[in-house]
């Protein structure tokens, strides 16, 4: 499948969650808080709320719980993200 992250193209895999692509292409930081301190998979099993993403527009994706779709575009998140 084809993803976008931060914009870039990248290919992830059929069962892949959104956390995966991120720690195989970007390292394991998938966000900054609003002081700028950088936040990343920590639980990894949707509980601490650490590896929230912005996915097609929506922010406080946890990249943990989400599985990558065909033309997805994950951005990493600053802040509270982008306003709905
Ligand atoms: S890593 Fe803890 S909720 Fe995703």
């Amino acid at each position: 499948m084809n993803v976008t992250l931060d914009g870039r193209p990248t290919v992830a895999y059929e069962g892949e969650t959104v956390a995966a692509v991120l720690i195989a292409e970007e390292g394991l930081t998938t966000r900054q808080t609003a002081s700028g301190a950088s936040r990343g998979i920590y639980c990894g099993m949707g509980v601490c709320f650490e590896c929230l993403v912005v996915v097609d527009g929506v922010p406080n994706t946890r990249s943990c719980m989400t599985l990558v779709t065909d033309g997805m575009r994950v951005e990493r998140q600053k802040g509270a993200g982008p306003p709905r």
